[in-house]
């Protein structure tokens, strides 16, 4: 998308937040009803969560999910899958390198399936100082960073946002992953938060999670896991967003909790948090 297209479509992103109706749109913007129809259209494709509905542009509340349940192809006898977190791509403190020899790894062993329960990119926070902790502090310079960086493999790499990726979402309407599987054949986008997804007969969850910090590290993990109703439950949930190591067993159930591929931030060493990096 140009310059110009992308200042157009924020400029119809910021009337439709302030609940202009679509005749006041044209009008604002002295265009044709259906050339603000047709940049709706390109704006929706881009990953803004607007849409053209009975006639007035309609921001949504949170992005609409594509499919319930996702399934994926599987021909292989034994399914090997590797599953990693919250890589926080464009921060300065994030770990191509980890990266890029764990995708080797996973080509060595004839992985197809990479999982990745959010926080792709460290995303544009509201807390200011965020900036002096970005390689990249725009949006475009995020999707390209990760379109061109983000390791190439034989597999696929199956991902959810997570909430750092979302600030991008609350902010100008965009969802930053879902621009940057449309330039990558080898990432597929699942939505936002959580996805359920079944490899064969292998129902898998993936979930991101938000808030701060956990009382304990399985704590949220535990008490997420109640909250699904033990018909639904999953034979694997892969959740991130904690960046610490956990698993467990319950029921059915095989709890990955994923950790990070990001070395501590000055603003996490402030909080005190835990920062471990390793994968599944
Ligand atoms: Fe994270």
């Amino acid at each position: 998308m140009d310059t110009q297209t992308r200042e157009l479509c924020d400029k119809i992103y910021y009337l439709a937040k302030k609940k202009l109706s679509f005749l006041e749109i044209c009008k604002r913007l002295e265009l044709k009803d259906y050339e603000v129809i047709g940049i709706i259209t390109l704006m929706h494709q881009e990953g803004y969560n607007i849409e053209f509905v009975n006639g007035e542009v309609v921001v949504l509340k949170t992005p609409r999910k594509a499919q319930d349940v996702y399934q994926l192809p599987n021909n292989l006898e034994h399914l090997k899958l590797l599953l990693i977190s919250d890589t926080h791509l464009a921060s300065k403190y994030d770990r191509l390198d980890i990266l890029k020899y764990l995708y080797a790894k996973a080509d060595d062993l004839g992985v197809q399936h990479i999982l990745h329960s959010g926080d792709f990119t460290d995303g544009r926070s509201n807390r200011a100082e965020q900036v002096y902790e970005l390689r990249e502090p725009s949006y475009e310079g995020q999707v390209d960073y990760c379109v061109e960086k983000y390791p190439h493999s034989d597999a696929k790499t199956y991902v959810i946002q997570g909430n750092h990726d979302n600030w991008w979402y609350k902010s100008t309407g965009s969802e930053i992953v879902k621009a940057i599987a449309k330039q990558r054949e080898d990432i597929v986008y699942l939505g936002p938060d959580v996805a359920d997804i079944k490899i064969g007969s292998l129902k898998i969850r993936l979930f991101h999670g938000s808030g701060g910090g956990a009382y304990a590290k399985s704590y949220k993990l535990q008490k997420y896991l109640d909250t699904i109703p033990l018909a639904e439950r999953p034979d694997i949930l892969q959740t991130g967003h904690i960046h610490q190591s956990f698993y467990m067993k319950q029921d059915k159930t095989h709890c990955f909790q994923t950790s990070c591929l990001e070395d501590l931030t000055p603003y996490c060493r402030g909080m005190g948090l835990a920062n471990d990096k390793s994968c599944w």
